[in-house]
């Protein structure tokens, strides 16, 4: 039915303000790949990035670009696998800032070795850098955020726990596992406190440490399996865990996401 009443006045109000204006944002493995996207993409929204990277060359040259583009960095060396140095880098970051609102637990290894060829010591590494860091910063950042009544964290797993597909990986692959359970538990364990927390499934991400390694028969095989005939680039993958982050997500905890292309398909 037509209406005879005069149309009401629509006022659109655009939203200026950067989605995470002033929020604190601790990027784990900051230096490259996804994590130094992730780090760039959070600071060009107005938030302040704490770089947890093991290499102190690569946060300061990360720091370094987001201070060029205008944005706030701060460097702070970190094993993400070590209690005494996550320790200390949530002090630094508490000293400095007084709060934490997104915890981005990216670092990671992915060494390719072997079942035969698997030490003790070559899983211990694995599982200590994917995972063993996630539950070291999430002991040391939720008693901040459960003060605060709010925080969000995004771990990093990956496809590769789905498609179950790929040797010489158990060690990595049976890490990633571990993140997708962690991630399940501690959102039922937190969301009372209005924290939440999700998980990022990347397919074969374009970045530059698995340019130095992908052979073009590698290359074909990714398309070969993908829906969308392009490579995901680490800035995709950031784009998805800044909509984690935002509150566009804020029903959202538990889950894991995935972001490849159209490879894996839940
Ligand atoms: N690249 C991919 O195709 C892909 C696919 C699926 C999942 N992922 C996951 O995404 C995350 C990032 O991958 P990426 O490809 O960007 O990796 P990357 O190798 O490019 O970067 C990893 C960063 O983590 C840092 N790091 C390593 N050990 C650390 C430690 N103990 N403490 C602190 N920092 C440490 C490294 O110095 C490096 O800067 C990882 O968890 C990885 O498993 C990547």
């Amino acid at each position: 039915m037509i209406s005879s009443l005069p149309p009401k006045k629509v006022t659109v109000k655009y939203m200026n303000k950067p989605r995470f204006q002033d929020s604190v944002v601790i990027v784990t493995g900051a230096g490259t790949g996804i994590g130094r996207a992730t780090a760039l993409a959070f600071a060009l929204e107005g938030a302040k990035v704490v770089l947890a990277e093991l290499s102190p060359d690569l946060c300061s040259t990360v720091a370094h670009e987001i201070r060029v583009a205008n944005g706030f960095a701060i460097s702070i060396p970190t094993d993400v696998s070590n209690p005494n140095s996550v320790q200390s880098m949530i002090e630094t970051v508490k000293l400095e800032f007084g709060r934490v609102d997104v915890l981005v637990n990216n670092a990671g290894v992915f060494p390719r070795i072997a079942w035969d060829d698997l030490t003790l010591e070559a899983w211990d590494k694995t599982h200590g850098t994917n995972l063993r860091s996630m539950f070291l910063c999430c002991k040391a950042v939720t008693p901040i955020m459960k003060a605060q009544d709010s925080g969000v964290i995004i771990n990093l797993a990956s496809i590769v726990f789905l498609l179950g597909a790929h040797t010489e990986m158990t060690h990595y692959i049976s890490s990633k596992g571990g993140v997708v359970g962690f991630t399940r538990s501690l959102a039922r364990e937190l969301g009372r406190h209005n924290i939440r927390v999700n998980a990022i499934s990347p397919g074969a991400v374009q970045t530059e440490s698995e340019a130095a390694v992908v052979t073009p028969r590698d290359e074909a095989l990714v398309m070969a399996n993908q829906c969308l005939q392009t490579r995901v680039q680490p800035s995709d993958v950031a784009n998805a865990i800044l909509f984690f982050a935002s509150q566009d997500a804020r029903a959202i905890t538990g889950q894991n996401l995935v972001v490849d292309n159209g490879w894996a398909m839940n």
